[in-house]
């Protein structure tokens, strides 16, 4: 394959960590990184096929404009993505995630460089749709008091600005959708900022130290959850972009045969934490509470009770299906922080 330049912005993240792993691993290409810190990529930065700066893409805006003209397709990973920062700093969602994100778009086409960016699950919002469609689905957003909505509504607007530069001035794009990535470098389980961190790092921390789990309504609402490693066989396929098949497209990146309630999420998980002995003991007293989701997240919050992609156009396109259960996806997580194993390195030996 042709020797490429990549540029990935929040190369420390959990998507951005992963994404760097596997496509020096998996390719032969050449990976421009910059990220606030870089303790999720302390093995990609053996690899000398990888530059990583300690950059911050609001403060050193002139280095990465430099980066985009030297770099032939770019990642804009860097952006705030966890619901309780939605309603507690709206300002701060906007700032970075439109603002910051919307000069990187702006000097793609500038440049005239390839850009794959972030949408997310999120801009479907309360669509009542049983599989959300790329193409079909409308885009469903409560009211402005209820300030969750603010990350949907920016990403939205990126897509549409982002869709009309393709369309109208040339812009060589394509936009993913993660639904409800988990895995290993997500959030740190053993340190979650309370209530700010994803579903899955919050409940795996509450049951390892023995705090009660908060099932928020309830947890009857449903996600379709994805393993990270299923994710960037797909991201990779966007990258290759064969026959140019991923330009001006958009892909939901989802698992549809992985739906589940947060209340079977967290029985799950008590199971599973079950199986290590030293956390056994935590396990089974393990409690459930439920908790109003204003007490939780505040007024601003509104939930989504279903989210289910629809990934066809994964499917018939890029020729992508995720592979990896709900179990095992949880079970690779978990043996990465409880017991320190890296299935990434175990499968790169
Ligand atoms: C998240 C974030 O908005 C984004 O990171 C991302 O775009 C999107 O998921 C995605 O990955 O598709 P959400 O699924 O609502 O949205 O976020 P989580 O924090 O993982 O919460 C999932 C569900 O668990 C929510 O219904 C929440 O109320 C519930 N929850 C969360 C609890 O019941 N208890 C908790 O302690 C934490």
């Amino acid at each position: 394959m042709a020797n490429r330049k990549i540029l990935i912005l929040g190369a420390n993240g959990f998507i951005g960590s992963s994404l760097v792993w596997k496509i020096l691993t998996d390719t032969d290409w050449e990976v421009v990184g910059a990220d606030l810190s870089d303790n999720k990529i302390t093995e990609s930065l053996k690899n000398p096929r990888f530059k990583f700066s300690k950059k911050d893409i609001v403060k050193d805006r002139d280095w990465v404009e430099e980066q985009v003209k030297e770099c032939d397709t770019v990642l804009p990973l860097v952006a705030i993505a966890t619901p309780a920062l939605y309603v507690k700093d709206p300002l701060r969602v906007y700032r970075l995630d439109y603002e910051a994100n919307m000069e990187i778009v702006k000097m793609c086409v500038a440049h005239r460089k390839r850009l794959i960016f972030p949408s997310t699950s999120e801009v479907y919002g309360m669509c009542p749709d049983e599989f959300f469609d790329e193409y079909k689905s409308n885009l469903v957003l409560g009211p402005i008091e209820k300030e969750r909505w603010i990350y949907s509504c920016i990403k939205q607007m990126l897509d549409r600005v982002i869709w009309a530069y393709g369309n109208h001035e040339g812009l060589q794009f394509t936009l993913f959708r993660p639904f409800n990535f988990i895995g290993p470098k997500q959030d740190d389980i053993k340190a979650p900022q309370e209530g700010a961190s994803r579903v899955l790092t919050q409940f795996s921390h509450n049951i390892i130290n023995g705090k009660t789990i908060k099932l928020v309504d309830g947890g009857k609402q449903k996600r379709a959850f994805t393993f990270i490693d299923d994710a960037m066989d797909c991201m990779l396929k966007i990258l290759e972009n064969k026959g140019g098949c991923a330009d001006g497209k958009i892909f939901n990146i989802g698992n549809p045969y992985q739906e589940y309630s947060i209340r079977e999420l967290a029985e799950m998980l008590v199971e599973l934490v079950g199986e290590y002995p030293e956390y056994a003991e935590n396990a089974k007293n393990a409690k459930i509470e439920i908790v109003p989701s204003e007490d939780y997240y505040g007024k601003g919050y509104q939930d989504v009770s279903r989210r289910m992609p629809s990934i066809k156009q994964a499917e018939e396109i890029l020729g992508w299906k995720p592979a990896t259960d709900l179990r095992t996806a949880m079970k690779l997580t978990l043996d990465y922080h409880l017991l320190g194993k890296d299935y990434e390195l175990e499968r790169a030996k």
